[in-house]
């Protein structure tokens, strides 16, 4: 399966479906249509798409700055998930950033976020600090990864 994927960089045909995929994954903290319009875009913004033939299967935000890459958001369809498809849009934003020669990456991910904590960790993020009730009760790790 996870051979037939397909990563490409998202257009404005796919916010809809960015969206519904938003909305099915994620209860709180929503993004918006227009904050997936103004990431489509914005140059500092990287939307990456994971398909199958035209269906999107998941996806991954990241804002490039000069320096630093952080992910801002990331989902992968509920009956395609533990088959390598984070792994493959991780690896392709780490490659991105190294390219730009961006210092580090990183991000929030909710203390409680097991599946999402493995995934990071095995591509080599580290726990930096905690923000305290950065999900409304939540706290969130951040981690972050030195881009070589
Ligand atoms: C977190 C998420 C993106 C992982 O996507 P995925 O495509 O299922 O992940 P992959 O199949 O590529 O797995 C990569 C690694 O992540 C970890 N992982 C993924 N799902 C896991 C689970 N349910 N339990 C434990 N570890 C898990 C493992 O380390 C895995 O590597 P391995 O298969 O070699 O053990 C997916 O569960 C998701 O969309 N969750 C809801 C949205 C979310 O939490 N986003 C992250 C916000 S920071």
């Amino acid at each position: 399966m996870i051979d037939k994927t397909v990563i490409k960089k998202a257009t404005l045909k796919d916010v809809d479906s960015l969206l519904g995929l938003e909305n099915k994954t994620f209860n709180f903290m929503l993004w918006s249509k227009l904050d997936f319009i103004n990431a489509v875009n914005n140059k500092e913004y990287l939307v990456l798409t994971l398909k199958i033939k035209n269906e999107l299967i998941g996806f991954m935000v990241a804002r490039l700055g000069k320096d630093e890459c952080e992910i801002e958001n990331v989902a992968i369809k509920e009956n395609h998930r533990q088959k390598g498809c984070a792994d493959r849009l991780v690896r392709a934003i780490i490659e991105r950033a190294t390219k730009l020669k961006c210092k580090n990456v990183f991000l929030e991910v909710a203390t409680n976020n097991l599946p999402a904590i493995k995934l990071y960790e095995k591509h080599g993020f580290k726990k930096s600090y905690t923000r305290k009730k950065y999900y409304g009760d939540i706290d969130a790790f951040v981690y972050a990864l030195e881009c070589i």
